[in-house]
Formats: structure tokens, sequence, C-alpha cells
């Protein structure tokens, strides 16, 4: 012990790679449990930008054990590729292990993505179309293929044989498509096999390990609650749970393993994709703040729909996670709005109001927010490193959020740089900062 989660509270994009980061100094393992490089984590060191999409967050720090869990869907080439450019760079990832029994994404789990999406027209969900959905998918079926299965050839051709039958239906219009010939794809994965070797291990041993020899374990979550398949915006979701729940599941540990829950939340909200947005501002305010706030997804490149933070979906997400600590990103993107606006309930249809996440999707998506107007301020806060040093206002808007939650904030995010974030009193009570750095 102790094991820390860190998570999305709201759409994804929140910044946790940056938190992640931070903490991870601190920490002796960074583990992800779930998710693929459908995430997007972009991290700043000096004049450095790394964007990252499978390896976990702390893996600028030499030799530390990063570890991707059992939970998360893997392409190969892309981890292979993230790994070649981090060494190329001169990083040191001796430390990254990913679990033998990690789901693989195949070449059909990126064309059932797209005919996905095309065939769903107007009701698409927006995926990043890197195949999470359908590997997902064949996990559940029993039809996956997984990170063991390409150290043994006769195995991994039989697999995929079996695995590729069903999709051929379904891939009609690609049935000529050279990433569906099986020889090629038994090859290229054996190949794959051979460079990720020396990477592959019993991951949740390694996790136990750490924790039993009282080291930091820190649990990195891909994209949000919002986005959560059983508890978010069905059907316009992830397919895995981006809940600290999840974490147990897709790192091999049990919920006493966990001590503390981080979630992790901009200032305002953002959100990719399709699906109910009840705060959302699609005018030149979201503009504004899209275009100081950089909102351009990691991954896809898309402009990320803009909105002011919600805190009915903030409550819920808190619920669901048991957060013990929030860390609230990119304040400073608001400075110079004269005034700030909080969702603090939803009005349906008929006028009903909403103090809780409504379970009904047909509310859902006819709610918008309710709103309590606080003064903004207009200083540059970039160079503020403690609560005393924000203007009142924005000290106020912090107050307000806690508040309303029942969550202390434990960190604020002033800039992308590692050095602009503050540690709130609060955030000095944390486990995770009584850790030695
Ligand atoms: P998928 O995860 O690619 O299947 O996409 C499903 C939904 O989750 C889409 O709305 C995506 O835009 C969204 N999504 C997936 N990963 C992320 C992320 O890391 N940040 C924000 N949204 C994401």
């Amino acid at each position: 012990m102790p094991g820390i989660v860190i998570v999305g509270a709201q759409w994804g994009d929140e910044g946790k790679g940056k938190i992640t980061d931070l903490l991870a100094e601190r920490a002796d393992a960074v583990v992800r449990f779930q998710g693929g490089n459908n995430a997007g984590h972009t991290i700043v060191r000096g004049t450095r930008e790394w964007k990252f999409h499978l390896v976990p967050s702390g893996i600028l720090y030499p030799g530390k054990r990063c570890i991707i869990g059992n939970g998360v869907v893997v392409d190969p080439k892309v981890l292979i590729d993230e790994l070649v450019s981090l060494r190329a760079s001169g990083v040191d990832t001796s430390g990254l292990k990913v679990s033998a029994n990690c789901h693989l994404i195949m070449p059909y789990h990126l064309l059932l993505d797209h005919a996905g999406e095309t065939r769903l027209g107007t009701l698409q969900i927006g995926t990043t179309r890197r195949g999470i959905g359908p590997c997902y998918a064949d996990k559940a079926a029993r039809l996956g293929i997984r990170v063991q299965d390409m150290l043994d050839e006769k195995i991994l051709r039989k697999k995929i044989a079996a695995a590729l039958e069903p999709k051929r239906l379904a891939l009609r219009p690609y049935a000529r498509d050279p990433a569906l010939d099986l020889h090629a794809m038994v090859e290229q994965y054996v190949t794959y096999g051979h460079q990720l070797e020396p990477q592959i291990a019993d991951c949740a041993r390694l996790v136990w390990d750490a924790l039993e020899a009282d080291r930091v374990v820190l649990f990195e979550g891909a994209q949000g609650a919002m986005l959560d398949i059983d508890h978010g915006t069905y059907p316009f979701v992830t397919s895995s749970n981006p809940i600290a729940g999840a974490a147990c599941v897709g790192a091999g540990v049990g919920p006493r393993d966990i001590d503390e829950i981080w979630g992790v939340c901009k200032a305002y909200a953002t959100r990719v994709g399709a699906g109910p947005f009840p705060t959302e501002l699609d005018d030149e305010l979201g503009e504004e703040i899209r275009r100081v706030g950089h909102e351009y997804g990691t991954t896809t490149g898309r402009a990320r729909r803009i909105g002011w933070l919600d805190l009915v979906a903030l409550r819920y997400a808190s619920r669901l996670n048991t957060l013990s600590a929030l860390a609230i990103t990119k304040l400073d993107v608001l400075s110079g709005f004269e005034r700030i606006l909080v969702c603090t309930r939803y009005r349906g249809e008929d006028e009903a109001i909403f103090d809780h996440f409504p379970y009904h999707q047909s509310v859902l998506h006819h709610a918008v927010g309710e709103y309590v107007e606080l003064e903004g301020w207009s200083e540059d806060i970039g160079e503020c490193r403690a609560e005393s040093d924000l203007p009142q206002a924005a000290r106020d808007y912090l107050a307000f959020i806690a508040d309303s939650i029942g969550v202390p904030v434990a960190m604020i995010g002033v800039g992308p740089a590692r050095e602009q974030t503050i540690w709130t009193a609060a955030g000095a009570e944390t486990l995770v900062a009584q850790a030695a750095a």
C-alpha cells in the first residue's frame, strides 16, 4: 500500500496525463487499467511536448515501473512505435511491462470500427476509430487474441482463424483488403510478439509485489466517468469502465488495495464525439474557450465541444468513483472572462428540475443547464504557485466547486508546464503528497 487511482471526472481529456506525471514522481509504479490508444495524454517537460496513447504517464522517469494492465486493449503496432520513438529520444523504457492477458487490437477491429460508424450514419458515436469497441466485443465473445498468444504461432493462427470467420460477413465490402489475410496477419503478429517479448509479463503479480513492499502505486484511468459504458451517456460512450472500480479488474487487485481516489476535472467542460452535453456552449464564447484552451483532440485532432462546468455530472462522477480529492486543471483558461457560469442543476422538458444526473436517456437528451453566475477575474494566473496567489474570484470559484461536490481540491493547474501547478493545503494532506518525492 498505498494504491492511488487517478480518473477523469468528466468526458475525458481532463488533463490526467499531467497530473499523473506529477504524482508519478512520488510513486514507484504507474498502471493503466482500461481503454487503449483511443486515449491521448500530453505531458510538457521543459520546451518539449510529449504525446502518448498507450504507455503510462510515468514513462519519462528513468526506469520507473510502468505497467499496461490486463484491462487495456493493445494495438501492438502503436505500442512498438511509441517505444521506438521514446528510445530514439533517449528515454529509458526498461521499466515498461505489458500484461500477457491484455487483448490485442487486430486489423479487423479497425475495419469493424470504421464500418460500424459508417453504417450508423447520423446516429454515429464519433468513435476514435482505433478498433477499441470491436476489440472489447471480441473479448466478451471469447474470440479475443491476447498478448501471450503472439508468443505461440500455432495457437495464434488457430485463434485468429476462429475470430476471423464471423468477421468475413460483416466485412464483406473489405473482403479483398490485404489487412484481412490470415497468413500475413499471423506473420505480422508473431513479429510484434518477438519485438515486445522483453516487455511481456505477469503484471498483476508485479503490482501485488509493489503494494506488498509498501510502495506507492498509481492506477491511471483513461477517458472519464461520463464515457463509462455502464454509467455514462450510453450509447455515446467508450467500451470500457473508466471509473475507479475498474482499476481493480483491469490491474488484478482488490478494492482494499485502493487507498485514495483522485478525480481530474477541467475548470470548464469539453467532450469529443456525439452525445448529450447539457452545458454545451455552441457559440462564440465556446469558440473563444476552445481557442484559448487549445481544445483539439490529442488522438484524432477533432475540435472538442465546449461547455460550462457541470456540477450535476461532476457530483455523479464523484459518487461513482468515491473521489477523495479533486485536481482542477486549466483554471488559467478562464482568466479574462467577466462572468463564469456553473451549472448546478438541469431543467428538462416540462420545466422539470433535476439535481441528480437523470438515469433516463430521453430526459438527459432534453436537459439544459441551470446556472449560478460567479464573478470572473482578469489577472493572468500562470505564475501563481500557491492558493493565496490566486485572485479572490478564482479562489471563490474553486471553493464553490469543492463545496458543491463535497470533495477537497488538492491540486490546481494554471498552465501546461509542470511547474504551473498549485498544491493546496488539502493536497498536502493526501497520501501521495506525503510519500517522499
Ligand atoms: P471509442 O473509445 O474510440 O470507441 O469512442 C467512443 C467515444 O469515446 C467517442 O465519443 C470518443 O470521442 C470518446 N473517447 C474515447 N477516448 C477518448 C479520450 O481519451 N478522450 C475523450 N473522448 C474519448
